[in-house]
């Protein structure tokens, strides 16, 4: 909701410089940490944009979907995208992006989405692997200012009958 924007800035602020470093040269990924690291206010009043929370509150990860494509008003019948995901680094590796996903996954569905898309940070392309999307090809994401980031596009089908595919139990 917009008034968790402060608490969701702050988790992507802990997130992308810790866990993306594992994949980008600190002087690539510097410029871009400005721009990836502030809630995104459209997401936060789409009803499709999630957190999980620990039971005092604490924001563990946040992440969701849309129908349009990042950056554009573009939508396309059945084709769903998904946006901003992070996981708290104290909290990486436990679930918690999985089980966002999968709220993802069944709202979509539900909403008759029979695709994602995503643009992967290339330190989460094992993440979306694992969820059973595939990589397409690679492409540059850009942000203001001539800022650029390497990505890989991904994609799975989520219609009826893929419903259990690459989603297996944490
Ligand atoms: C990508 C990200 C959201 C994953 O969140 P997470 O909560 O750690 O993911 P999960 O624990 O649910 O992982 C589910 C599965 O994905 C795979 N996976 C996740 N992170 C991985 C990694 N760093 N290396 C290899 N496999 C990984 C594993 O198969 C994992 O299952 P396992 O731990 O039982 O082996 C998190 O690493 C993150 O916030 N990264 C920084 C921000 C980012 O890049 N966001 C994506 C933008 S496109």
């Amino acid at each position: 909701m917009p008034e968790d924007s402060a608490a969701v800035t702050a988790l992507l602020q802990a997130s992308y410089p810790v866990l993306m470093a594992a994949a980008y040269d600190e002087a690539d990924l510097a410029p871009a940490l400005d721009p990836m690291t502030k809630a995104n206010e459209r997401l936060l009043r789409s009803g499709t944009y999630y957190v999980a929370q620990a039971g005092n509150g604490t924001l563990l990860g946040c992440g969701g979907w849309t129908r349009e494509r990042p950056g554009t008003s573009s939508v396309e019948p059945g084709v769903g995208h998904l946006r901003h995901f992070a996981t708290h680094p104290g909290w990486a590796r436990r679930g918690v992006g999985r089980a966002i996903y999968r709220r993802c996954e069944a709202d979509a569905r539900a909403a008759g989405i029979e695709e994602f898309e995503c643009y992967a940070s290339l330190n989460a392309q094992k993440f979306y692997a694992a969820l059973g999307f595939d990589s397409v090809r690679s492409i540059v994401i850009d942000f203001p200012l001539g800022i650029s980031l390497p990505a890989m596009l991904m994609r799975r089908p989520i219609g009826e009958q893929n419903r259990d595919s690459g989603n297996a139990p944490a």
